[in-house]
């Protein structure tokens, strides 16, 4: 997939990092490149052999600018902030995967949603689902809001209430879903229709699921966001955030927006996630072989209150799990029989789940979010969201079953 012509003039399109003008980093426009599967794309989309030596992976530029044959004359980069070669290969890929126009990377999941948020004016009005990620929630309710952005938080499982949220201000849905730790599902068809019948745009955290499971722009959205430090990372090593956008349109916006703002992702850190995409589909594959393994282990268990996964026929949204995505990750929670006493030894007792917040990677990880990624937000709200005092999240790992049933067991016999 060599570019026919690498020769760019700077002459019209997008503005170059020093504030002239200059075509787009060939990066953009990134349709997907092969008709073919997703494990295939998700390791060749977007990289080709390197012309000067045949090298198979693609090198990390580690280049912040770029020699011009002429004076404006370029082979598509001139300043690694606008576009590295490293990037484009992610983005191409990621673009690809997710069936959009074009990604853009970013140092972190909030940078890209900052950057995305930064798409709109003063006053501009956003409807959220409630129990987004609480950075999330606190960029938009302690920062953004200061800047003259307005947010509704409301239960995005029920259209009607999201409906109700709209003003004529409204300008953004954003909706997370599955949501962490509840598991509370957003039908991403129904809400797009709802929210473009108004004027606004939709954009999805699909964190969670990944575009192995899930795919937003397929079922109406305009943009999907990713933490990419979670399941496209998914070893643990690397922080970083994407923004995948459907049209070309707005593709233009976000990457001057991008290169505006300069919330960009390191060249070497766009090679680890290329590196990590490369095996996403088997990844995912077993995260969400464990995670049910599991959550049938925990549903019948005598100690365990109820469990919350997406693929347990006792799940409220266990239809919409089923339309709108094709398998339910490696996420889980659960309620134990006690309080928050018992919950903090059993999560203190296990051997193979690691005691640690974040989410996504191959080592399974277990936390009790009343007591540290929800620490911060006041119980009422917190018990309001369901968060009570003893319940429980693993990230399941891609770990051996047996292993980590097993762990589980000993921690029971603990608690
Ligand atoms: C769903 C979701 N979105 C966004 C973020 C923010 O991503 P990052 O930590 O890469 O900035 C996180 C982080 O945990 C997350 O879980």
């Amino acid at each position: 997939m060599t570019q026919k012509n690498n020769k760019h003039r700077q002459s019209s399109g997008r503005e170059a990092c020093g504030g002239g003008e200059i075509k787009a980093p060939p990066a953009q426009a990134a349709k997907a490149e092969f008709q073919d599967g997703f494990s295939t794309r998700a390791i060749h989309a977007g990289q080709h052999p390197d012309p000067a030596t045949g090298a198979i992976v693609t090198p990390v530029y580690l280049t912040s600018t770029y020699v011009q044959e002429e004076v404006g004359v370029t082979k598509g980069y001139d300043y690694s902030r606008g576009g590295n070669p490293t990037r484009t290969a992610l983005e191409k890929n990621v673009a690809s995967l997710e069936g959009g126009h074009s990604a853009f990377a970013f140092g972190s999941g909030m940078a890209a949603i900052t950057t995305l948020l930064l798409d709109y004016d003063a006053g501009a009005h956003v409807v959220v689902s409630r129990n987004v990620y609480g950075g999330t929630f606190r960029l938009f309710e302690r920062v953004s809001k200061r800047h003259g952005f307005h947010f509704s938080f409301v239960d995005a499982r029920d259209p009607q209430i999201v409906e109700k949220a709209f003003t004529p201000q409204t300008k953004l849905l954003f909706l997370e879903t599955p949501t962490n730790p509840m598991m509370e599902l957003a039908d991403i068809a129904a809400l797009s229709r709802l929210a473009h019948a108004r004027g606004a745009k939709v954009a999805v955290d699909n964190t969670f699921l990944t575009p192995y499971f899930q795919r937003p722009l397929e079922q109406g959205a305009d943009y999907v966001i990713h933490s990419a430090t979670k399941y496209i990372g998914g070893h643990s090593d690397v922080v970083g955030g994407l923004a995948v956008t459907k049209t070309a349109e707005d593709a233009d916006r976000l990457h001057f927006l991008q290169m505006s703002i300069g919330a960009i992702l390191s060249p070497f850190d766009s090679w680890l996630l290329l590196r990590g995409l490369k095996t996403l589909a088997v990844r995912m594959r077993e995260h969400a072989k464990n995670a049910t393994a599991i959550a049938r282990y925990l549903e019948k268990h005598a100690k365990v209150k109820r469990v919350l996964f997406p693929a347990l026929e006792s799940h409220p949204q266990f239809e919409l799990a089923r339309r709108q995505s094709s398998g339910p990750g490696g996420l889980l929670s659960f309620e134990l029989d006690g309080g928050q006493r018992e919950a903090k030894r059993f999560v203190e007792s296990t051997r193979v789940c690691s005691l640690a917040e974040s989410l996504g990677a191959v080592e399974t990880l277990i936390s009790i979010p009343s007591l540290m990624t929800h620490a911060s937000v006041p119980k009422p709200q917190r018990e309001a969201l369901g968060i009570t005092d003893n319940l429980i999240r693993i990230s399941v790992g891609i770990e051996d079953e047996a292993d980590l049933l097993a762990d589980l067991a000993q921690a029971f016999t603990r608690c």
